[in-house]
């Protein structure tokens, strides 16, 4: 048996036999076959748009690791700033490595006081914190010019040290925007995550302090969301990298992708589904409406996922011990009624539909007292160390501009008609 695959052009009866490696065939190989005739894969469902390092995911059998670290033994042991670093450089740091990398990260947390009154405070009162963040994030490449410098090393170094520090002060001052509280300024005291929580919700104390327990279920949060390989923004981050353009450009992008209700927005439609379901009496009811095809079972099932996803694993023990600390919340008790019922049914079993990351994600940033608007920012704050490790390993492959081709649907070619000729 060989490892490839034969295609035969059956106008012609030319072959071309291409090698499967790594899981995959070069379908550059077939444009020499058949030049002018393209995979049409709107999607990209069959397509592996990359080469990639960074984090493998087998969806059959609920396997996540960064670098080859399982995401279980990360979740349980690691920091967001470590995996951020293990992301990008692609090992574990050193202890001088990681006091220097949270060192720079901790002092570029500050925004320029522009960004902040001129940008910032423009946006209406009700102002969706993800439009402001994807607009603050285009913004900031007009503040940092040697941005554009992207083969420059200390270039790359400096914004990429700048994105991951600032996206949680920006994160957090288009919330109080949004909620007409003043601007908090980071306290370079803290670490990352406490940080957030007081720019988050410091009010009138000289020093915010938040719990323990909150801080590191934020961290194991941001620690799961950090990347998932070639979703949707990561996808854009690439694409939108490969024309050059600065880093800050291409997280706009790739964040703006993450507004979009299908990538980033799951876990708010959870929250809501729990809270229409509103008592444990109307599960099995719910169960059968999702059975006749007239909703979807919010959080369950996976594009790539046909197991149960391992985040959702360690999130479900993570909202046990973050609801110890904020107190009971019904919504839980459904959910876990809605799993258990769900796993025993034949037509979830039948489909592989797990509860994915997003089924208790939502019930603990709602515990934790943040707005379903912030879910998809809280999402993007983690996901910006995955962005910019795909960003930095698609410009070192030397990638070519992402360019795909279609196939043309649209009329036959025809003469241009004076609007008085046309009918
Ligand atoms: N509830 C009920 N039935 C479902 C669900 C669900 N949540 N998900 C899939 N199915 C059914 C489909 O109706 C279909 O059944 P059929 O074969 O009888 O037609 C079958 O399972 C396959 O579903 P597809 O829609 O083809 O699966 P796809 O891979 O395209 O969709 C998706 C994946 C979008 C995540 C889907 O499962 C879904 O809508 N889930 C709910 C929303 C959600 O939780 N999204 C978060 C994903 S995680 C993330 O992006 C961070």
């Amino acid at each position: 048996m060989t490892d490839s695959v034969t295609i035969t052009d059956n106008r012609t009866g030319e072959s071309i036999e291409i090698p499967i490696d790594n899981g995959g065939v070069d379908a550059r190989q077939w444009s020499k076959l058949l030049p002018g005739t393209w995979f049409f894969d709107p999607s990209f469902s069959t397509t592996a748009a990359a080469e990639s390092a960074i984090t493998e995911l087998d969806g059959e059998n609920g396997i996540l690791r960064y670098r080859g670290y399982p995401i279980e033994d990360l979740a349980e042991n690691s920091t967001y700033l470590e995996v951020a670093y293990l992301l990008i450089h692609g090992e574990l740091p050193t202890q001088t490595q990681f006091d220097e990398w949270v060192h720079e990260i901790t002092y570029h947390t500050f925004i320029h006081e522009n960004v902040r009154k001129r940008f910032m405070e423009g946006f209406h009162h009700d102002a969706h914190p993800m439009g402001i963040l994807v607009s603050t994030l285009a913004a900031l490449s007009t503040f940092y010019p040697d941005a554009k410098n992207i083969f420059d090393p200390d270039s790359r170094h400096k914004q990429i040290i700048r994105l991951i520090a600032k996206m949680p002060t920006i994160a957090a001052g288009a919330h109080r925007h949004s909620v007409g509280m003043p601007f908090v300024y980071p306290d370079n005291s803290l670490d990352f995550c406490s940080n957030f929580l007081s720019m988050m919700w410091k009010v009138a104390e000289p020093h915010y302090q938040p719990d323990p327990v909150l801080v590191r279920a934020l961290e194991v949060l941001f620690i799961l969301h950090a990347d998932h390989e070639q979703n949707c923004s990561t996808t854009a981050m690439r694409v939108v990298g490969s024309a050059h353009a600065d880093p800050y450009s291409a997280a706009a992008a790739a964040t703006s992708a993450l507004y979009g209700p299908r990538h980033g927005g799951a876990n708010e439609a959870v929250i809501r589904m729990l809270g229409a379901i509103g008592s444990l009496d109307n599960v099995d009811d719910y169960i059968k409406r999702v059975k006749a095809g007239e909703v979807r079972l919010q959080g369950f099932g996976h594009r790539v996922y046909k197991n149960y996803d391992p985040r959702a694993t360690i999130i479900k023990r993570t909202a046990y011990e973050v609801f110890e600390v904020t107190g009971h919340n019904d919504l839980l008790d459904i959910a876990l009624k809605l799993e258990e019922v769900a796993l025993a049914d034949d037509y979830f079993v039948s489909r592989k539909l797990y509860p994915n990351v997003d089924f208790y994600s939502g019930l603990i940033y709602q515990a934790m007292g943040f707005s379903t608007e912030m879910f998809p920012v809280l999402f993007a704050i983690p996901r910006t160390a995955g962005w910019l490790a795909h960003w930095l390993e698609m410009l070192d492959q030397d990638s070519r501009i992402a360019r795909p081709r279609q196939l043309y649907t649209g009329p036959e070619v025809r003469a241009y008609a004076p609007i008085d000729a046309r009918s």
